[in-house]
Protein backbone atom coordinates (compact mmCIF):
# COMPACT_ATOMS: atom_id res chain seq x y z
CA UNK A 1 0.00 0.00 0.00
CA UNK A 2 1.67 3.12 -1.28
CA UNK A 3 0.44 6.34 0.51
CA UNK A 4 1.69 9.98 1.47
CA UNK A 5 0.55 11.44 4.85
CA UNK A 6 -0.20 15.09 5.26
CA UNK A 7 -0.98 16.62 8.82
CA UNK A 8 -3.46 19.12 9.25
CA UNK A 9 -2.82 21.27 12.57
CA UNK A 10 -5.25 23.32 13.15
CA UNK A 11 -6.54 25.13 16.27
CA UNK A 12 -9.33 23.12 17.00
CA UNK A 13 -7.79 19.76 16.02
CA UNK A 14 -4.62 17.91 14.63
CA UNK A 15 -5.51 15.01 11.53
CA UNK A 16 -3.54 13.09 8.99
CA UNK A 17 -5.09 12.83 5.70
CA UNK A 18 -3.72 9.78 3.93
CA UNK A 19 -3.28 9.64 0.06
CA UNK A 20 -2.78 7.02 -1.82
CA UNK A 21 -4.35 3.79 -3.72
CA UNK A 22 -6.58 0.97 -2.61
CA UNK A 23 -6.37 2.37 1.11
CA UNK A 24 -10.06 1.16 2.10
CA UNK A 25 -8.95 -2.40 1.90
CA UNK A 26 -7.08 -1.30 5.19
CA UNK A 27 -9.39 0.55 6.58
CA UNK A 28 -9.92 -1.05 10.15
CA UNK A 29 -5.49 -0.81 10.08
CA UNK A 30 -5.63 3.08 9.56
CA UNK A 31 -8.47 3.53 12.10
CA UNK A 32 -6.65 1.60 14.81
CA UNK A 33 -3.18 3.11 14.07
CA UNK A 34 -4.32 6.85 14.25
CA UNK A 35 -6.34 6.54 17.47
CA UNK A 36 -10.08 5.85 16.07
CA UNK A 37 -11.31 3.01 18.49
CA UNK A 38 -14.36 3.64 19.07
CA UNK A 39 -17.05 0.74 20.11
CA UNK A 40 -19.90 2.23 17.36
CA UNK A 41 -19.80 3.52 13.53
CA UNK A 42 -22.31 4.75 11.37
CA UNK A 43 -21.06 4.81 7.79
CA UNK A 44 -22.60 7.00 5.54
CA UNK A 45 -22.47 5.66 1.91
CA UNK A 46 -23.16 7.92 -1.50
CA UNK A 47 -25.30 5.43 -3.23
CA UNK A 48 -23.48 5.74 -6.40
CA UNK A 49 -20.33 4.08 -5.21
CA UNK A 50 -19.59 0.57 -6.30
CA UNK A 51 -20.59 -2.49 -4.63
CA UNK A 52 -17.42 -4.05 -5.28
CA UNK A 53 -15.73 -0.83 -3.30
CA UNK A 54 -18.45 -0.63 -0.65
CA UNK A 55 -17.74 -4.93 -0.46
CA UNK A 56 -13.84 -3.87 0.41
CA UNK A 57 -15.20 -1.45 3.11
CA UNK A 58 -17.17 -4.01 4.67
CA UNK A 59 -14.62 -6.60 4.61
CA UNK A 60 -11.93 -4.55 6.00
CA UNK A 61 -14.42 -3.02 9.09
CA UNK A 62 -15.97 -6.82 9.79
CA UNK A 63 -14.73 -6.91 13.70
CA UNK A 64 -16.20 -3.17 14.02
CA UNK A 65 -19.78 -2.74 15.01
CA UNK A 66 -21.24 -0.96 11.90
CA UNK A 67 -24.01 0.61 10.91
CA UNK A 68 -24.97 1.87 6.97
CA UNK A 69 -26.92 4.35 5.95
CA UNK A 70 -27.37 4.98 2.50
CA UNK A 71 -27.22 8.67 1.00
CA UNK A 72 -28.58 10.18 -2.46
CA UNK A 73 -26.00 12.71 -2.95
CA UNK A 74 -27.77 15.60 -4.38
CA UNK A 75 -27.99 19.69 -3.35
CA UNK A 76 -31.61 19.04 -2.75
CA UNK A 77 -30.84 16.55 -0.11
CA UNK A 78 -27.95 18.89 1.35
CA UNK A 79 -30.66 19.25 3.83
CA UNK A 80 -31.85 19.83 7.53
CA UNK A 81 -34.22 16.70 6.25
CA UNK A 82 -31.37 14.31 5.43
CA UNK A 83 -29.63 15.81 8.74
CA UNK A 84 -32.46 14.46 11.05
CA UNK A 85 -32.40 11.26 9.44
CA UNK A 86 -28.62 10.68 10.48
CA UNK A 87 -29.35 12.41 14.07
CA UNK A 88 -32.45 9.91 14.62
CA UNK A 89 -30.03 7.04 13.43
CA UNK A 90 -27.49 7.72 15.94
CA UNK A 91 -30.20 8.36 18.55
CA UNK A 92 -31.99 5.48 18.19
CA UNK A 93 -28.99 3.35 18.48
CA UNK A 94 -27.76 4.79 21.13
CA UNK A 95 -24.37 6.44 19.59
CA UNK A 96 -22.27 8.20 22.50
CA UNK A 97 -20.02 11.07 21.60
CA UNK A 98 -17.22 8.64 21.63
CA UNK A 99 -18.61 6.84 18.86
CA UNK A 100 -17.64 7.84 15.03
CA UNK A 101 -19.50 8.59 11.84
CA UNK A 102 -17.76 7.70 8.42
CA UNK A 103 -18.64 9.50 5.38
CA UNK A 104 -17.56 7.55 2.63
CA UNK A 105 -18.96 10.01 -0.42
CA UNK A 106 -18.26 13.73 -2.31
CA UNK A 107 -18.59 16.91 -1.20
CA UNK A 108 -22.22 16.73 -0.49
CA UNK A 109 -22.30 13.69 1.69
CA UNK A 110 -18.61 14.98 3.42
CA UNK A 111 -20.56 17.87 4.25
CA UNK A 112 -24.28 16.70 5.68
CA UNK A 113 -22.22 14.03 7.61
CA UNK A 114 -19.74 16.20 9.06
CA UNK A 115 -22.42 18.56 10.10
CA UNK A 116 -24.59 15.81 11.54
CA UNK A 117 -21.26 15.12 13.34
CA UNK A 118 -20.93 18.44 15.09
CA UNK A 119 -24.11 19.16 16.65
CA UNK A 120 -24.65 15.17 17.87
CA UNK A 121 -24.59 15.46 21.18
CA UNK A 122 -22.36 18.83 20.55
CA UNK A 123 -20.15 16.62 18.26
CA UNK A 124 -18.85 12.75 18.14
CA UNK A 125 -15.82 11.89 15.94
CA UNK A 126 -16.03 12.32 12.15
CA UNK A 127 -13.86 10.49 9.63
CA UNK A 128 -14.06 11.91 6.17
CA UNK A 129 -13.51 8.67 2.83
CA UNK A 130 -13.44 11.19 0.12
CA UNK A 131 -14.67 9.58 -2.86
CA UNK A 132 -14.49 12.11 -5.55
CA UNK A 133 -11.47 14.21 -7.05
CA UNK A 134 -13.45 17.35 -5.69
CA UNK A 135 -13.63 15.89 -2.04
CA UNK A 136 -10.24 14.68 -1.76
CA UNK A 137 -8.59 17.60 -3.27
CA UNK A 138 -10.79 20.41 -1.15
CA UNK A 139 -13.54 19.38 0.74
CA UNK A 140 -12.17 16.69 2.85
CA UNK A 141 -9.77 19.64 4.23
CA UNK A 142 -10.29 22.12 6.64
CA UNK A 143 -13.55 21.58 8.82
CA UNK A 144 -16.09 23.62 6.54
CA UNK A 145 -19.58 21.87 7.24
CA UNK A 146 -23.20 22.55 5.80
CA UNK A 147 -26.36 22.15 4.36
CA UNK A 148 -28.41 24.42 1.91
CA UNK A 149 -31.47 26.50 2.62
CA UNK A 150 -33.89 28.10 -0.62
CA UNK A 151 -32.22 31.31 0.21
CA UNK A 152 -28.57 29.87 -0.84
CA UNK A 153 -26.04 27.17 -0.57
CA UNK A 154 -24.55 26.80 2.28
CA UNK A 155 -25.96 29.21 4.44
CA UNK A 156 -26.49 27.04 7.88
CA UNK A 157 -23.57 24.81 8.87
CA UNK A 158 -20.41 24.98 10.99
CA UNK A 159 -16.74 24.34 11.58
CA UNK A 160 -15.52 20.97 12.50
CA UNK A 161 -12.45 18.94 11.34
CA UNK A 162 -12.36 15.26 11.00
CA UNK A 163 -10.34 13.11 13.31
CA UNK A 164 -9.30 11.15 9.41
CA UNK A 165 -8.90 12.02 6.05
CA UNK A 166 -8.73 9.01 3.60
CA UNK A 167 -8.14 9.79 0.17
CA UNK A 168 -8.41 6.49 -1.78
CA UNK A 169 -8.18 7.00 -6.12
CA UNK A 170 -9.49 3.93 -6.67
CA UNK A 171 -12.85 5.58 -5.79
CA UNK A 172 -12.35 8.14 -8.92
CA UNK A 173 -12.26 5.26 -11.37
CA UNK A 174 -16.25 5.20 -11.09
CA UNK A 175 -16.63 8.83 -11.76
CA UNK A 176 -18.35 10.12 -13.88
CA UNK A 177 -15.71 12.45 -16.26
CA UNK A 178 -17.81 15.46 -15.60
CA UNK A 179 -17.14 14.97 -12.22
CA UNK A 180 -13.53 14.55 -12.91
CA UNK A 181 -13.39 18.32 -14.25
CA UNK A 182 -15.25 19.52 -11.27
CA UNK A 183 -12.24 17.98 -8.91
CA UNK A 184 -9.90 19.97 -11.81
CA UNK A 185 -11.24 22.71 -11.07
CA UNK A 186 -10.27 22.95 -7.53
CA UNK A 187 -7.42 22.03 -8.43
CA UNK A 188 -6.75 24.53 -10.80
CA UNK A 189 -8.16 27.35 -8.20
CA UNK A 190 -5.43 26.35 -5.87
CA UNK A 191 -2.63 26.51 -8.38
CA UNK A 192 -4.10 30.08 -9.49
CA UNK A 193 -4.19 31.50 -5.92
CA UNK A 194 -1.00 29.94 -4.40
CA UNK A 195 1.53 28.25 -6.73
CA UNK A 196 2.59 29.20 -10.09
CA UNK A 197 5.22 26.36 -10.26
CA UNK A 198 1.75 23.94 -9.75
CA UNK A 199 -0.38 26.16 -12.26
CA UNK A 200 2.72 25.27 -14.99
CA UNK A 201 2.78 21.57 -13.74
CA UNK A 202 -0.90 21.64 -14.00
CA UNK A 203 -0.42 23.29 -17.62
CA UNK A 204 1.48 20.28 -18.99
CA UNK A 205 -0.16 17.22 -17.71
CA UNK A 206 -3.97 18.02 -17.69
CA UNK A 207 -4.42 15.46 -20.01
CA UNK A 208 -2.82 12.55 -17.72
CA UNK A 209 -4.80 13.83 -14.96
CA UNK A 210 -7.95 13.70 -16.29
CA UNK A 211 -7.45 10.62 -17.43
CA UNK A 212 -6.39 9.53 -14.06
CA UNK A 213 -3.04 8.72 -14.36
CA UNK A 214 -0.38 8.22 -12.17
CA UNK A 215 1.60 9.56 -10.54
CA UNK A 216 0.50 12.83 -12.14
CA UNK A 217 -3.52 12.41 -10.53
CA UNK A 218 -1.56 11.46 -6.26
CA UNK A 219 1.09 14.36 -6.97
CA UNK A 220 -2.09 17.01 -8.12
CA UNK A 221 -4.19 15.45 -5.32
CA UNK A 222 -1.16 15.93 -3.02
CA UNK A 223 -0.43 19.40 -4.29
CA UNK A 224 -3.81 20.43 -3.96
CA UNK A 225 -4.15 19.33 -0.31
CA UNK A 226 -1.13 21.02 0.39
CA UNK A 227 -2.35 24.24 -0.34
CA UNK A 228 -5.90 23.31 1.13
CA UNK A 229 -3.71 22.57 4.08
CA UNK A 230 -1.28 25.92 4.27
CA UNK A 231 -4.37 28.32 4.36
CA UNK A 232 -6.50 26.39 6.68
CA UNK A 233 -3.97 26.36 9.14
CA UNK A 234 -3.08 29.72 8.79
CA UNK A 235 -6.83 30.79 9.22
CA UNK A 236 -9.28 28.06 10.10
CA UNK A 237 -12.51 30.02 10.77
CA UNK A 238 -12.01 31.95 7.51
CA UNK A 239 -11.35 35.60 9.34
CA UNK A 240 -8.90 36.26 7.04
CA UNK A 241 -6.57 34.66 4.67
CA UNK A 242 -8.75 31.58 3.93
CA UNK A 243 -11.38 33.72 2.04
CA UNK A 244 -8.58 33.35 -0.86
CA UNK A 245 -10.25 29.98 -1.12
CA UNK A 246 -13.27 31.54 -2.57
CA UNK A 247 -12.11 32.98 -5.51
CA UNK A 248 -14.36 32.54 -8.20
CA UNK A 249 -17.16 31.41 -5.52
CA UNK A 250 -19.41 34.18 -5.23
CA UNK A 251 -20.32 34.24 -9.13
CA UNK A 252 -20.44 30.32 -8.90
CA UNK A 253 -22.74 29.99 -5.82
CA UNK A 254 -24.71 32.70 -7.91
CA UNK A 255 -25.17 30.62 -10.70
CA UNK A 256 -25.48 27.59 -9.05
CA UNK A 257 -28.10 28.86 -6.89
CA UNK A 258 -29.71 30.78 -9.97
CA UNK A 259 -30.45 27.33 -12.06
CA UNK A 260 -32.04 25.98 -8.80
CA UNK A 261 -29.05 23.57 -8.31
CA UNK A 262 -29.95 21.73 -11.06
CA UNK A 263 -27.53 18.78 -12.31
CA UNK A 264 -27.32 21.60 -15.70
CA UNK A 265 -24.91 23.29 -13.91
CA UNK A 266 -22.81 21.14 -10.84
CA UNK A 267 -20.82 22.68 -8.46
CA UNK A 268 -17.66 22.43 -10.16
CA UNK A 269 -18.64 23.78 -13.22
CA UNK A 270 -20.33 26.41 -11.96
CA UNK A 271 -16.78 26.89 -10.06
CA UNK A 272 -15.31 27.14 -13.67
CA UNK A 273 -17.18 29.57 -14.98
CA UNK A 274 -16.84 31.78 -11.69
CA UNK A 275 -13.25 31.51 -11.94
CA UNK A 276 -13.75 32.81 -15.93
CA UNK A 277 -16.01 35.29 -14.50
CA UNK A 278 -13.91 36.53 -11.78
CA UNK A 279 -10.48 36.56 -14.44
CA UNK A 280 -12.69 38.65 -16.87
CA UNK A 281 -13.61 40.92 -14.52
CA UNK A 282 -10.30 41.38 -13.28
CA UNK A 283 -8.81 41.74 -16.55
CA UNK A 284 -11.95 44.60 -17.25
CA UNK A 285 -10.65 46.31 -14.03
CA UNK A 286 -6.90 46.41 -14.65
CA UNK A 287 -5.65 44.10 -11.41
CA UNK A 288 -4.91 41.08 -13.94
CA UNK A 289 -2.56 41.66 -17.48
CA UNK A 290 -3.78 40.59 -20.75
CA UNK A 291 -0.40 37.86 -20.83
CA UNK A 292 -1.39 36.34 -17.54
CA UNK A 293 -4.58 36.78 -18.23
CA UNK A 294 -4.06 34.70 -21.55
CA UNK A 295 -1.78 32.16 -20.08
CA UNK A 296 -5.27 31.22 -17.77
CA UNK A 297 -7.79 31.32 -20.75
CA UNK A 298 -5.83 29.09 -22.70
CA UNK A 299 -5.63 26.34 -20.24
CA UNK A 300 -9.48 26.79 -20.37
CA UNK A 301 -10.06 26.73 -23.82
CA UNK A 302 -8.11 23.65 -24.22
CA UNK A 303 -9.81 21.80 -21.76
CA UNK A 304 -13.14 20.27 -22.22
CA UNK A 305 -14.73 22.82 -19.72
CA UNK A 306 -18.08 24.64 -19.87
CA UNK A 307 -17.27 27.79 -21.84
CA UNK A 308 -19.09 30.40 -21.24
CA UNK A 309 -21.78 32.05 -19.05
CA UNK A 310 -23.78 32.18 -21.88
CA UNK A 311 -24.79 29.00 -22.75
CA UNK A 312 -26.50 28.60 -19.44
CA UNK A 313 -27.62 32.11 -19.11
CA UNK A 314 -29.52 34.83 -21.05
CA UNK A 315 -30.05 38.66 -20.18
CA UNK A 316 -33.41 38.35 -18.24
CA UNK A 317 -30.98 35.83 -15.74
CA UNK A 318 -29.10 38.63 -14.25
CA UNK A 319 -31.37 40.13 -11.15
CA UNK A 320 -31.25 36.66 -10.23
CA UNK A 321 -27.63 36.00 -10.30
CA UNK A 322 -27.10 39.46 -8.35
CA UNK A 323 -29.68 38.76 -5.60
CA UNK A 324 -27.72 35.86 -5.37
CA UNK A 325 -24.36 37.43 -5.20
CA UNK A 326 -26.01 40.30 -2.81
CA UNK A 327 -26.71 37.43 -0.26
CA UNK A 328 -23.42 35.55 -0.38
CA UNK A 329 -22.26 35.11 3.10
CA UNK A 330 -19.03 37.29 2.39
CA UNK A 331 -21.26 40.45 2.31
CA UNK A 332 -22.07 42.58 4.69
CA UNK A 333 -23.23 45.34 2.78
CA UNK A 334 -25.72 46.31 -0.04
CA UNK A 335 -21.65 45.70 -2.12
CA UNK A 336 -20.29 42.55 -3.08
CA UNK A 337 -16.88 41.20 -2.34
CA UNK A 338 -14.88 39.33 -4.91
CA UNK A 339 -11.48 37.83 -4.40
CA UNK A 340 -9.56 38.64 -7.55
CA UNK A 341 -6.52 37.90 -8.36
CA UNK A 342 -3.44 39.79 -9.74
CA UNK A 343 -1.36 37.21 -11.06
CA UNK A 344 -1.17 33.42 -11.36
CA UNK A 345 -0.07 32.29 -7.92
CA UNK A 346 -1.57 35.31 -6.02
CA UNK A 347 -1.33 37.61 -4.50
CA UNK A 348 -5.28 37.56 -4.08
CA UNK A 349 -7.31 40.81 -3.36
CA UNK A 350 -10.35 41.48 -1.82
CA UNK A 351 -12.67 44.45 -3.18
CA UNK A 352 -16.09 45.53 -2.85
CA UNK A 353 -17.92 46.63 -5.82
CA UNK A 354 -21.20 48.15 -5.71
CA UNK A 355 -23.79 45.61 -7.62
CA UNK A 356 -24.40 47.79 -10.42
CA UNK A 357 -20.98 47.55 -12.04
CA UNK A 358 -21.60 43.40 -11.65
CA UNK A 359 -24.11 43.78 -13.56
CA UNK A 360 -22.49 45.99 -16.20
CA UNK A 361 -19.84 43.02 -16.05
CA UNK A 362 -22.83 40.11 -16.54
CA UNK A 363 -24.95 42.21 -19.38
CA UNK A 364 -21.48 42.90 -21.12
CA UNK A 365 -20.44 39.03 -21.34
CA UNK A 366 -23.63 37.83 -21.89
CA UNK A 367 -24.21 40.13 -25.16
CA UNK A 368 -20.63 39.75 -26.90
N1 LIG B 1 -16.68 21.74 2.97
C1 LIG B 1 -15.94 22.36 2.09
O1 LIG B 1 -14.89 22.95 2.41
C2 LIG B 1 -16.33 22.32 0.64
C3 LIG B 1 -15.43 22.75 -0.35
C4 LIG B 1 -15.82 22.62 -1.68
C5 LIG B 1 -17.08 22.12 -2.00
N2 LIG B 1 -17.93 21.74 -1.02
C6 LIG B 1 -19.24 21.19 -1.34
O2 LIG B 1 -19.05 19.95 -1.99
C7 LIG B 1 -20.18 19.67 -2.82
C8 LIG B 1 -19.70 19.15 -4.15
O3 LIG B 1 -18.95 18.00 -3.92
P1 LIG B 1 -18.76 16.88 -5.04
O4 LIG B 1 -18.39 17.52 -6.31
O5 LIG B 1 -17.89 15.84 -4.47
O6 LIG B 1 -20.25 16.41 -5.27
P2 LIG B 1 -21.14 15.17 -4.83
O7 LIG B 1 -20.91 14.76 -3.45
O8 LIG B 1 -22.52 15.49 -5.26
O9 LIG B 1 -20.65 14.03 -5.82
C9 LIG B 1 -20.83 14.18 -7.21
C10 LIG B 1 -21.58 13.02 -7.83
O10 LIG B 1 -20.73 11.89 -7.85
C11 LIG B 1 -21.38 10.76 -7.25
N3 LIG B 1 -20.30 9.96 -6.69
C12 LIG B 1 -19.60 10.18 -5.54
N4 LIG B 1 -18.58 9.32 -5.44
C13 LIG B 1 -18.64 8.53 -6.53
C14 LIG B 1 -17.83 7.46 -7.01
N5 LIG B 1 -16.73 7.07 -6.37
N6 LIG B 1 -18.18 6.86 -8.17
C15 LIG B 1 -19.26 7.29 -8.87
N7 LIG B 1 -20.04 8.32 -8.49
C16 LIG B 1 -19.73 8.92 -7.33
C17 LIG B 1 -22.37 11.37 -6.30
O11 LIG B 1 -23.44 10.50 -6.02
C18 LIG B 1 -22.83 12.60 -7.08
O12 LIG B 1 -23.79 12.22 -8.02
C19 LIG B 1 -20.95 20.97 -2.92
O13 LIG B 1 -22.14 20.87 -2.19
C20 LIG B 1 -20.04 22.02 -2.29
O14 LIG B 1 -20.74 23.05 -1.66
C21 LIG B 1 -17.57 21.83 0.28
Amino acid sequence: MRQIKLIVKTNSGKYPVFIGRNLVENLSSLFRENSINCKKYLLIIDKKIPKKIIAKVTKSLKKLKVYKHTFDASEKNKSQKSIDKILNILLKNNFTRNDCLVSIGGGITGDVSSFASSIFKRGLKFVNVPSTLLSQVDSSIGGKTGINTKEGKNLVGSFYQPKLVISDVQFLESLPSREIVCGYAEILKHSLIFDKNFYSYLNKNINKILKLESPQIEKSIYESCKIKKLVVEKDEKEINIRKILNFGHTFAHAYEASLKFSKKLNHGEAVILGMRSALSFSLEKKIINKKEFNFVSNHFDNSKFPFSIKDYFSLKDINRIISFMLRDKKNVSNKIKLMLIKKIGGPIIEKEFSYKIIEKFLKKNLIN
